[in-house]
């Protein structure tokens, strides 16, 4: 059945300045789930959500990177039926938008970057449910010299300062479909709510969310490298410190945030608090804790038997003496490739990657 449309009916936060973005806000996140619920789950939407049924739906593929080759004109069009054939595969992992924390670049670091305000509430752990994209690729055909894909969206173009960049759309190497992406039409069990890509996107676990394509209407792969406005434009580092020519961003950072709201009021006593880390390269090794504005550190409990598949550790930090006042406490992680989060993020003028160790601000009474 067609999921209801549009916009969610509690939504955690919301503040427009192009589309229509939503943010999870960590004040309300169950510490007892692991999963984000996906009616919590943040929206990040270039233009905003279409309203697509599954029987009006059908998937594009077409290019050259084909077996046989297709022009776009003669793109083979599968059905959800079609898709729901193949084997049926479930994947836990984070989601993120690639600028969560940009709010962060002004607040703690004093500098100014463009782009959507999030603080930390861009980001989920899902389980999806659809196919493998290897899977997919196999029943259709790939050319052995197939080195490109580019999922696009059936969301209206996007249109900004007067530039009219078409549909959303952003290419990946076919290494990556090979390995570990998922065609999903579920989340958490349920069919995919339409902000979030109903009636199917394309999942690329541990990446950019911007790579993760919703209502995905078209896959072109080709046996030459793609480009979009996505991938050059956008959802890259662009600065004076950056190279024209810097490479289109693909596996997230390691970052982490506390179960709280910022300027969360405490009382003082006894207090356990709980967080969560991730990173887009694998799992989480070691989470240091400040509860003293960063002057002495501890390690944090993690949670690790129920780390899924690639989805966050939870940890949790016993505060025992919290004293009346204002304070600022800090969580570090570290994943399992020795990447740890710095104490400032790198500065590039569209606010990627804010990494940095926040200060979060509490309040004990
Ligand atoms: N896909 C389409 N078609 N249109 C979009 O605007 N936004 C991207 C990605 N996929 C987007 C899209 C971005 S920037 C992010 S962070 C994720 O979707 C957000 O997914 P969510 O809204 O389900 O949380």
């Amino acid at each position: 059945a067609a999921a209801p449309f549009i916009l969610k009916p509690t939504p955690p936060a919301y503040f427009t300045d192009f589309g229509t973005n939503a943010e999870m806000l960590w004040s309300s996140v169950d510490p007892k789930a692991y999963l984000t619920p996906q009616s919590r789950l943040f929206v990040r939407n270039h233009t905003r959500t279409p309203q697509i049924t599954r029987a009006g739906y059908a998937l594009r593929v077409y290019g050259d990177g084909l077996a046989t080759s297709r022009a776009e004109g003669e793109a083979l069009s599968l059905t959800l039926d079609d898709l729901q054939r193949l084997p049926h595969h479930e994947h836990t992992a984070v989601l993120e938008c690639t600028g969560n924390g940009r709010r962060l670049f002004k607040d703690q670091q004093g500098q100014t970057v463009s782009g959507t305000a999030w603080t930390l509430g861009a980001v989920g752990t899902v389980r999806w449910t659809g196919v493998r994209l290897r899977d997919v690729l196999a029943s259709i055909g790939l050319a052995p010299d197939a080195v490109s894909i580019e999922a696009a969206g059936l969301d209206d173009p996007f249109v900004s300062g007067g530039t009219d960049y078409g549909r959303v759309r952003r290419p990946f190497p076919v290494s990556k479909a090979l390995d570990d992406a998922v065609l999903a039409w579920g989340m958490n069990g349920e069919d995919l709510l339409p902000d979030h890509g109903y009636p199917l996107r394309l999942v690329l676990p541990g990446w950019v969310g911007i790579a993760s394509i919703k209502w995905l209407g078209s896959l072109e792969v080709s046996r030459s490298a793609l480009t979009s406005p996505w991938n050059t434009t956008f959802y890259r580092m662009t600065g004076p410190e950056w190279p024209v020519d810097s490479p289109p961003l693909t596996v997230n950072p390691v970052r982490s945030a506390w179960e709280l709201a910022r300027d969360a009021v405490l009382p003082s006593r006894p207090v356990t608090l709980t967080g969560r880390s991730w990173s887009g390269a694998g799992r989480i090794s070691r989470v240091s804790v400040s509860l003293d504005g960063g002057t002495s550190w501890r390690p944090a409990v993690l949670d690790r038997r129920s780390r899924q598949d690639e989805g966050w550790t939870r940890w949790s930090v016993r505060w025992g003496n919290p004293r009346p006042g204002h304070h600022e406490i800090l969580a570090r992680a570290t994943d399992e490739r020795g990447r740890t989060q710095p104490l400032e993020a790198v500065f590039n003028t569209q606010g990627y990657f804010f990494d940095a160790v926040v200060r979060h601000p509490v309040r004990v009474v």
